[in-house]
């Protein structure tokens, strides 16, 4: 009996001893999970499995050996305990080299865009006037031949047409716009005075295409209409819009000239911004820079829409925007705003 006991001691020390040096090599937590079904498992452990002499000792020696399993027991469960502390460490420290961000690396820098210079002259002149109280409103830019020419005091035979070579969608009929003056016509028919509005957008022109022309361009165009309305009105609001655009102290120039919807009509000119009216390759030595036309709204457009002409004066203005810009920056070729180069937009 006691050699019986001895042996059984041994074995569970020699099962103590095994265990701990496989527990040592394992590195993954899975192996440790059949460590510990092959020790420490209720049904086919090996610890269970000597435990499974106690019936047959004697009632001496149960408590011993009971004892010692249970010691065992104890050792194997704090062993385990110990490396699945130690795997999860490793794993934690692994995962943390791994993924590790270092979180004061300069960022990508996302690529900014920017306006385009059109846009940006468009919304400068914009804000302009409406702080002088015009609202912006948008037009047609496929529109009837009566609001582009008719209406406009320009019939069909006119020689004012000749000015204006158009794109025909419906010939007679149906055109893109060559100006934004029809809005003039869209804008009184739709309200009564006072009105002050202010129209950027394309117009379309079947122009041989040069340094200075293309077939589609933008402009704004500007329309008052109120009781008393002057030229002196026109010329103020002018003059402060150039101020605005162009730099204060800038002079503004009106010039006769004939437009079929304005009477009288004026072009405009600003002493040239960039030489200060010394004369220079841009204003081509004048001093002078032309920049929109414009005039007293004619009375007959003012009977088209049913204002009373005794009543109600007006003026309008219209301005090619490329022109603007092109004269705003010194650039000398009109193609370049739509070219979509980006060595040249980057400029601005
Ligand atoms: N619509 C004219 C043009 O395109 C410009 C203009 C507008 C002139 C308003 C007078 C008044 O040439």
């Amino acid at each position: 009996m006691i050699d019986q006991l001895g042996d059984l001691l041994g074995q569970l020390n020699a099962l103590r001893a095994r265990a701990i040096a496989e527990l040592e090599p394992i590195t993954t937590s899975s192996e440790l999970d059949e460590w510990d079904t092959r020790y420490l498992g209720r049904n086919r452990g090996e610890l269970k499995a000597l435990s499974s002499v106690m019936p047959k000792l004697s009632k001496e020696e149960r408590p011993v050996v009971g004892q010692k399993i249970n010691a065992v027991k104890a050792a194997l469960e704090r062993e385990l305990a110990a490396k699945r502390e130690a795997l999860h460490q490793r794993e934690l420290t692994q995962a943390l080299e791994q993924e590790r961000i270092d979180v004061t690396l300069p960022g990508r820098a996302l690529p900014e865009g920017h306006m385009h210079p059109i846009s940006r002259i468009i919304q400068d002149v914009t804000k302009i006037f409406v702080e002088m109280g015009f609202h912006a409103v948008q037009g047609l830019e496929v529109e009837t031949d009566y609001y582009n020419f008719q209406a406009l005091n320009i019939p069909a035979d006119h020689p004012a047409r000749d000015m204006q070579d158009t794109f025909w969608v419906n010939p007679g009929q149906i055109l893109l716009r060559t100006h934004t003056s029809p809005m003039q016509v869209r804008t009184m028919k739709q309200m009564r005075p006072p009105v002050r509005v202010v129209v950027p957008g394309k117009v379309y022109r079947n122009e041989a295409v040069d340094a200075t022309h293309e077939a589609m361009f933008h402009q704004i165009e500007g329309l008052l209409v109120d009781e008393f309305c002057t030229m002196a009105d026109l010329k103020g609001c002018l003059e402060r819009f150039a101020q605005e655009l162009f730099g204060e102290g800038r002079r503004v120039r009106f010039r006769g000239s004939y437009f079929p919807f304005t009477e009288p009509s004026a072009e405009v000119d600003i002493d040239c911004p960039l030489c200060n009216g010394e004369g220079c390759r841009i204003c081509k030595y004048t001093g002078w820079l032309e920049i929109l036309g414009s005039g007293m709204v004619h009375p007959k457009l003012l009977r088209e829409v049913g204002y009373d002409p005794t009543k109600y004066r007006g003026f309008a203005f219209g301005m090619g925007v490329e022109r603007i810009a092109m004269l705003k920056y010194g650039i000398g070729e009109i193609r370049l705003f739509s070219g979509n180069d980006l060595r040249f937009l980057r400029q601005f």
